[in-house]
């Protein structure tokens, strides 16, 4: 079970976590099998077959793996910093590149689509690097293609562990963003993976923030929703799950 609390120390590189956790990836996503399930179903009903995919931080290649066991004409080439995650990804993918969000070493237009999945847009350590890396996203997708995304949800910390709140406080963290986190939203986490505890560091957002951003990036919000991060069910309360979302590109 993860734990997140305030970050406090220096942040730790994802490149280093996930070269190490690399081996035992399979297991820590475990815990949230029904939540990405849900959404690999909601991107396979949406993309075509035949299409031209990035997937983003491709981890292990897991999310790659299913889309294309749903949609087999799919052509998944897969990013990620971590040499560890993506030998492990290649052969889920049509192709792999190592490489670092926000530089994409690839063309313009280059694809039909991105995933951007499993929270790792929340690695990007700064508000400057994530408006950049929403737009290296933008770039690369052609014409219409479209950016599937999911991110921590700042005030879903129920469902995080050590943030058991009720839904007054979780309000509050909504209004005033700074409560409890040492920067907006920035959070230290460790999660013990087949009796080995791997700590990180990541962000958790706000649907405001969230807003900001992609009117930033330049991509329009096509479809929102939030899922429970335990069940993989679709919430109505905005407090009660994750966030989905499908940006198009104009
Ligand atoms: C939580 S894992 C998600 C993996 C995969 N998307 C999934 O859903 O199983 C985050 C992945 O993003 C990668 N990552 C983190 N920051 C990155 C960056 N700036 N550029 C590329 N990959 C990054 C990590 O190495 C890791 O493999």
């Amino acid at each position: 079970m993860a734990r997140l609390r305030s970050r406090r120390s220096q942040p730790v590189e994802p490149e280093r976590l996930y070269d190490e956790i690399a081996p035992d990836y399979a297991e820590h996503v475990e815990r949230h099998a029904k939540f990405n399930s849900a959404i690999d179903e909601l991107i396979a009903k949406d993309v075509a077959d035949g299409s031209s995919v990035a997937d983003i931080g491709t981890g292990t290649g897991l999310r790659a793996a299913q889309l294309k066991r749903r949609r087999p004409g799919v052509r998944v080439t897969g990013f990620d910093i971590s040499n560890e995650m993506l030998r492990r990804a290649m052969p889920s993918l049509d192709g792999g590149i190592r490489a670092s969000l926000p530089n994409l070493p690839v063309r313009d237009n280059s694809f039909d689509h991105a995933l951007c999945l499993y929270n790792t847009f929340g690695y990007l350590r700064t508000y400057d690097a994530r408006v950049k890396a929403l737009k290296d996203m933008a770039r690369i997708l052609k014409p219409g293609g479209r950016l599937y995304i999911d991110v921590v949800n700042r005030t879903n910390m129920g469902e995080q562990g050590e943030y058991k709140r009720g839904a007054l406080t979780r309000r509050l963290l909504s209004a005033i963003p700074a409560y409890g986190f040492s920067k907006p939203g920035d959070l230290k986490f460790t999660m013990n993976v087949k009796g080995k505890q791997f700590t990180g560091d990541t962000h958790a957002f706000t649907l405001k923030e969230l807003n900001h951003l992609f009117k930033k990036s330049g991509l329009t919000v096509v479809h929102k929703q939030v899922i429970g991060y335990t069940s993989g069910k679709p919430q109505t309360d905005p407090n009660r799950g994750q966030f989905f979302f499908v940006l198009e590109k104009a």
